[in-house]
């Protein structure tokens, strides 16, 4: 079963952005051990980060056409405004989970609205750079169950 793990605008930074509030885990360390986990739970992961909408969307195209039966998706800033990146979930039918590493719900109100949370199949928000594993896991025994 192949998972599309898909990052958005400044997660390329992650364990030097704003560490207080996103930690010192690197994107690196994100897929180094997400790789792990989905060795032991026998999944196959295809790792996508972009700064830029449109490629996130040919990105979730390419997995739709691939057979992708899923995706863990930390859209970044791209969550409060991007009706383009929900509709390309939706176009492809593929199932997500949303991840954010900080609680967006204690943060400024313009994070408090996601576009893709009410058609996540659930969501991982404020645990941290932990939030991508735990996502994984989740998807996964949703898929399976
Ligand atoms: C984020 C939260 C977003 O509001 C922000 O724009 C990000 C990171 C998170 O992981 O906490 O880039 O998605």
């Amino acid at each position: 079963m192949k998972i599309l793990v898909l990052n958005g605008p400044n997660l390329n930074l992650l364990g030097t952005r704003e560490p207080e509030r996103y930690g010192a885990t690197t994107l690196e360390d994100v897929t180094t051990r997400l790789d792990e986990l989905a060795e032991e739970l026998g999944v196959v992961l295809w790792h996508v980060q972009s700064n830029h909408e449109g490629e996130l969307i040919d990105q979730v195209h390419e997995a739709g056409r691939q057979g992708f039966k899923g995706a863990v998706v930390n859209a970044g800033a791209y969550t409060h405004t991007s009706i383009a990146l929900r509709d390309a979930f939706l176009g492809t039918a593929i199932p997500f989970v949303e991840v954010h590493v900080s609680n967006v719900y204690a943060r400024e109100p313009f994070r408090h609205k996601s576009l893709l949370a009410d058609v996540a199949v659930g969501a991982v928000i404020g645990l941290g750079a932990q939030g991508y594993e735990l996502g994984l896991r989740g998807l996964v025994a949703k898929l399976r169950a």
